[in-house]
C-alpha cells in the first residue's frame, strides 16, 4: 500500500506537438508556478520556465518557445541556448548552468507531475 498523493494532471499528451513546447501552470509545493514541457514521441520532460540568467520566461507570449533547427531551446529575453536533454545552457549569458526540472511522467496519454514530496 501506498501513501503518496495522487499524480495531478497536467495537459493531454496530444496537446503538445512532437517536437514542441507547452506551457501549464502548476502548484509545485503550494506555488503556482509555469512549467515548460518539451514532447519527443511518447516521452515528455519539464522545467520550471524561469531561465538561470535573470529569471525571466523563457517563452516570448506564453507557450511560444524558441527552437532552433539544431533543436535547442533558446531564451527569448537575452538569448541564451538550451539542449533538451538535460535542460543545460549550452552557448549564451549563462552557458554551463541548467533549467531546474520536474519529474513528469506520461501515463494513458495524459502528462503528470508528481506531487510534491
Ligand atoms: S533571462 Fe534568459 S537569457 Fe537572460
Amino acid at each position: 500500500m501506498t501513501s503518496s498523493a495522487p499524480h495531478l494532471f497536467l495537459i493531454a499528451l496530444d496537446a503538445i506537438p512532437d517536437g514542441g513546447f507547452a506551457e501549464v501552470e502548476a502548484a509545485i509545493d503550494g506555488d503556482a508556478e509555469s512549467l515548460l514541457l518539451y514532447r519527443e514521441g511518447g516521452q515528455v520532460r519539464a522545467w520550471f520556465n524561469v531561465c538561470p540568467h535573470a529569471g525571466r520566461r523563457l517563452d516570448w507570449s506564453p507557450g511560444q518557445f524558441l527552437k532552433t533547427k539544431d533543436g535547442l531551446l533558446v531564451c527569448a529575453a537575452h538569448g541564451a541556448t538550451f539542449e533538451l536533454g538535460r535542460g543545460e545552457c549550452v552557448a549564451g549569458p549563462c552557458r554551463g548552468e541548467a533549467l531546474r526540472s520536474v519529474a513528469v511522467e506520461v501515463r494513458d496519454g495524459e502528462v503528470l507531475v508528481e506531487p510534491s514530496p
